[in-house]
């Protein structure tokens, strides 16, 4: 295999990692909340009833920010049924999920429970069945610190501090057909637009996001966009960006590739921000929120016909490839730091997720956990523009492809971290990382993730089948740091001062 070569230099810089950027996501789903982060009866549980175990997985996730109650949920959930006394709380059909939703987990436990785990709440406001009125009250509710009749609600229910909630969506999906409350953008455009100026009276201080398109795949995508934007640009400071990734047909060439159409989908969107934002002369620019993203077997779900209580749902189980595709994610979004300031890795602990749990039992870490753990705590700093070349190869699905992809992020320490995956599924590729800019740095660390069974995952029976492997470290010589990258991996290449 030829060698793939990396030229880094401090003068080039793309711009700084928000750390929104490895945010997460939880939603009434499945055993997200039930049983996932919130289980009264687990023998961890604190006194709010939520479990230690997964908390703990939480903190060591490293996540600074997390969105709640949905995706689908949101769009026909009362956020007043979430709150107060939990025996007063009523049960509702959840008609997104098709399951039975207890409300016995709301607002004020969600952001009490995010803060404790040293995350801060992003909260989504229902515009499927709902509006202006309810999206305005839970802002008073949530923000406002005294004397109304939402902020005092708020302090019988136990918080006397606002929840100072700083990120708020606008609704969820709503260009999907499949959501409750469906709209066009036109429709969406001007309800978005009149929510954004009422939740802004009550709380100037707060960063809304605009529902984008749910996917490059969407036939009304970009459109979309544009004509949301051209009704809401002024009231909006990010747009959303979602997109999920699996394996099909066994094309596992393609998949190992998605991180190109992740590329790809984040360039349009900024392309079309960035034209609404020419054709109305905005001074202001409009980021991205790219607030849900992952791998998931959706082709895979079964269909459901029951209401159930916390049904095991969208519970993929992640191998070493999915690892290593979630790593190159990654990449692709540190590659796109400047534009995309806020991201959320679907879901969080059971759906979807790089945490696992069982009911009275352990929680555990994914292999996806590692990836994700590993870039959230190395990857903050400033994202360098690198340049890049060394084999390809070709997909079905994105054309030519390099076998090597890679970031790199200079942190505050002074250090560089590379972060690179090896596609090829059989060899092992020799990479040579030129670091001419950086002439102090003299020892590199490298850790792994790869192995020799690609299907490898980490189940109830053997949860750390598949772990990281740090290597012995490597001299950096005349410049240039030298390693291998063994087949199918992700890597990261720590770099710094002897
Ligand atoms: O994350 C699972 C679902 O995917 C979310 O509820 C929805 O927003 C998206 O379609």
């Amino acid at each position: 295999m030829p060698e793939a070569r990396i030229t880094i230099d401090p003068a080039f810089q793309i711009g700084e990692v928000d750390p929104r950027l490895f945010g997460s996501f939880v939603e009434h789903l499945g055993r997200c909340v039930y049983t996932g982060i919130y289980e009264p009866d687990h023998p961890t549980a604190d006194k709010s009833g939520f479990r230690g175990d997964v908390a703990a997985l939480v903190a060591e996730l490293d996540t600074p920010i997390i969105r709640y109650p949905g995706g689908n949920f949101v769009s026909g959930y009362r956020w007043e049924d979430g709150v107060g006394s939990r025996d007063q709380r009523p049960q509702r059909l959840d008609l997104a999920w098709k399951s039975l939703e207890s409300n016995q987990v709301g607002t004020d436990d969600f952001c009490g429970w995010a803060r404790g785990v040293g995350s801060e709440p992003m909260l989504a406001v229902n515009l499927g069945t709902r509006g202006v009125e309810a999206a305005a009250s839970l802002v008073e509710y949530c923000n406002h610190p005294f004397g109304t009749y939402w902020s005092d609600l708020r302090r019988r229910n136990g918080a006397a501090d606002p929840h100072g909630v700083r990120v708020w969506c606008l609704g969820n999906e709503m260009d999907g057909p499949w959501q409750i409350g469906h709209k066009t953008a036109d429709e969406y455009g001007r309800l978005a637009t009149e929510a954004a100026k009422a939740m802004r009276l009550v709380d100037p201080s707060i960063e809304l996001v605009a529902c984008g398109s749910s996917g490059p795949q969407m036939s009304t995508f970009g459109d979309w966009e544009a004509t949301v934007l051209q009704h809401c640009y002024d009231q909006v400071d990010y747009v959303s960006v979602h997109s999920y990734y699996e394996e099909r047909d066994g094309d596992r060439g393609s998949f190992l590739a998605c991180a190109t159409q992740m590329d790809r989908f984040i360039e349009a969107v900024v392309s079309t921000v960035d034209f609404v934002r020419a054709k109305g002369r905005y001074p202001k620019r409009v980021d991205l929120s790219f607030d849900e993203w992952n791998v998931w077997y959706h082709s895979r779900e079964p269909e459901r016909d029951r209401w159930d209580r916390a049904p095991r749902l969208l519970e993929n189980s992640y191998s070493v490839v999915d690892a290593v595709v979630v790593g190159n994610l990654m990449i692709s979004l540190l590659r796109h730091a400047d534009r995309v300031r806020i991201g959320c890795i679907a879901q969080l602990v059971n759906v979807i997720a790089p945490i696992l749990t069982e009911p009275g039992g352990p929680a555990w870490r994914q292999t996806s956990f590692y990836p994700f753990a590993l870039t959230s705590r190395h990857g903050r700093g400033t994202a360098l523009r690198i340049v890049q070349d060394g084999p390809s190869y070709e997909t079905a699905d994105f054309g030519r492809v390099p076998v090597v992809d890679a970031a790199a992020v200079a942190g505050g320490g002074g250090e560089v971290t590379i972060f690179a995956v090896n596609r090829d599924q059989h060899s092992t590729v020799p990479l040579d990382v030129d670091l001419r800019g950086y002439p102090a740095l003299r020892v590199a660390g490298h850790t792994s993730l790869g192995g020799t069974d690609p299907e490898a995952t980490n189940t109830l029976s053997a949860q750390q089948r598949v772990v990281p492997r740090g290597h012995d470290p490597i001299a950096v010589s005349d410049g240039h740091l030298r390693t291998e990258l063994p087949p199918l991996s992700w890597n990261m290449l720590r770099v710094r001062a002897s």
